[in-house]
């Protein structure tokens, strides 16, 4: 069978770059331990009675460290405070929360604007991320998945009030 030079040329680059792909992805893998994010636990959205989402809300760690616990649900955040109508959570500045989230019903969103925390949040799963609020003011917290005919009234915000 005759195969023109130029095409066995490209056979052979398209065949090594194949080759680099595949030792990237096996070096990102292996070496660099990339991988997707796993949930930082499981829940049952039915008993969250019986956890800690029982009481969602803050619990001071210390050091201005924070632990947040969140209950998404059609359509809102419960926090375990609420300010002029608003699921609030309120920490002083320079505070860091690491929010644990799940869902008692449907897929929803959990996006802090500003900062560097965005996640889904599954019924079942639990989602943790963690920021740190260096500014003062108020931040929002947006549901960005579509979860019903009240998705855009769901959000929540955060008050940093400044340091004295
Ligand atoms: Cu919850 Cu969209």
């Amino acid at each position: 069978m005759h195969i023109d030079k130029y095409e066995r040329y490209w056979m052979v680059a398209a065949a090594l770059m194949l080759g680099a792909f595949f030792a990237a992805l096996l070096a990102s893998s292996v070496v660099f331990g990339v991988h997707l994010p796993d949930p930082a636990g499981r829940v049952n959205p039915e008993k969250l009675s019986e956890t800690a989402f029982a009481t969602p809300g803050l619990r001071d760690m210390g050091d201005n460290h924070y632990e947040a616990h969140i209950v998404a649900q059609m359509w809102l955040y419960n926090t375990g405070e609420v300010v002029d109508g608003v699921p609030t959570i309120r920490v002083p500045q320079g505070a860091t929360v690491t929010f644990n989230v799940t869902s008692k019903d449907v897929t929803h969103g959990f996006y802090v604007e500003y900062h560097n925390v965005n996640m889904m949040i599954i019924p079942g799963l639990i989602s943790r991320g963690t920021a740190t609020f260096n500014e003062p003011g108020t931040y929002r917290i947006v549901c960005h998945e579509y979860c019903g005919n009240g998705h855009q009234n769901m959000t929540a915000q955060i008050i940093v009030e400044p340091s004295a």
